[in-house]
């Protein structure tokens, strides 16, 4: 691990360099359309090993595997039950990852060492001329050092992965910014692992859907949990992050309150306009999904130690962005009367 890591823009020479490197079993970022992944050819375990030491990620955490047609998955997969069929019908290429038994061609590496394999169709067009030239598939978390923040641009991959990588594809920013929706099949229902750009609203078409109690809940120590990345600290800048349950002039008060006596506080507001310690992270679910992991970023390049986040909402697009932040807070909530 110490490479001259280069950025190139998405074009065809790109694409072109990248897939050379993966099939020579190295490691390149890749834009998506939720964060940048970290890919290495899925089927092969020592590239995918690297993927691991890159990132300093957990070895029981398993990675997606990324697919660029509809062709790719049945070598993958022992079964695909119908809603998965019909969901990847109407949400794929885009932010859904489903879970099926794994194949014996996917290596105990890729999937954690569980029997089953997380699969997902990017739509970006950049993330699937890549895999397209590959001709296999890419397994790719997330492109930042493990617990940082997700990555949504070129930048942000290329300040953690520096030197560890051999190549960055920038294909500017991330259009969702937060990581996939997770879903596995369980009991007839649509269960959700991680809320993403799908929302359990959007899936609900297809079925019952279930909402995993890990999404918004601290698992116990030691607790059996059905997505391993559950388990970990995530998202977390070096500053100490809590939402703040209030809204609009409540949480400004507050916020200015502390800050009188707390010099590197950064406050995080809902469409409140920056000036002082505030910065907007947007009014709608969706560019605060957009934005919040940058800002996060951000709070630590301004040297915070402390940020406070306005309460989002929790239904549609805001499940994803709570559930991040509830994450980056290590569950610190502050509750004002
Ligand atoms: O949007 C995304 O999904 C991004 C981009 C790069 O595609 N990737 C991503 O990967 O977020 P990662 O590794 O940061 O998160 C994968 C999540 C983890 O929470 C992991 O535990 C879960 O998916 N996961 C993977 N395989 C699983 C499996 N077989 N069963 C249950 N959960 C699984
Ligand atoms: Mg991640």
């Amino acid at each position: 691990m110490n490479f001259d890591t280069r950025l190139m823009p998405y074009d065809r020479e790109s694409v072109s360099e990248a897939a050379e490197l993966l099939k020579r079993g190295e490691l390149v970022a890749v834009p998506t359309e939720t964060v940048y992944g970290l890919a290495a050819n899925a089927l092969n375990e020592n590239a995918v090993k690297k993927i691991f030491l890159a990132k300093g990620r957990p070895q029981d955490n398993p990675l997606i595997v990324h697919i660029a047609s509809m062709k790719m998955l049945p070598p993958l997969v022992r079964e695909i039950p119908d809603t998965a069929k019909a969901l990847a019908e109407r949400f794929w290429g885009g932010p859904l990852t489903m879970i099926f038994p794994k194949s014996d061609k996917i290596p105990s590496v890729t999937s954690g060492g569980l029997d089953t394999v997380a699969v997902r169709m990017p739509s970006n067009e950049a993330a699937r001329e890549i895999i397209k030239k590959c001709g296999f598939p890419l397994a790719a978390p997330s492109a930042n050092l493990s617990g940082k923040p997700s990555p949504t641009t070129a930048r942000h991959v290329f300040d953690d992965m520096n030197g560890r990588i051999p190549l960055i594809i920038d294909g500017g920013e991330c259009a969702v910014g937060v990581e996939s929706t997770v879903v596995c099949f369980k009991g007839g229902k649509i269960h959700i692992l991680r809320p993403g750009g799908i929302t359990a609203e959007m899936l609900s078409e297809f079925g019952g859907v279930e909402v995993d109690k890990a999404v918004t809940a601290q698992p116990e120590k030691g607790e059996r949990v059905l997505s391993p990345g559950m388990k970990y600290k995530h998202y977390s800048p070096k500053a100490d992050v809590y939402v703040v349950n209030a809204h609009g002039r409540a949480f400004e008060e507050y916020c200015v309150k502390r800050s009188r006596y707390e010099s590197k506080l950064i406050a995080l507001g809902a469409g409140i306009a920056e000036r002082g310690v505030f910065l907007d992270y947007g009014k709608t679910p969706e560019i605060q999904a957009q934005r919040l992991f940058a800002l996060l970023r951000r709070a630590d390049e301004l040297g915070a130690k402390t940020v406070l986040v306005e309460m989002p909402e929790q239904n549609g697009m805001g499940l994803a962005v709570y559930n991040r932040l509830l994450r980056a807070a290590g569950f610190k909530v502050i509750e004002l009367e």
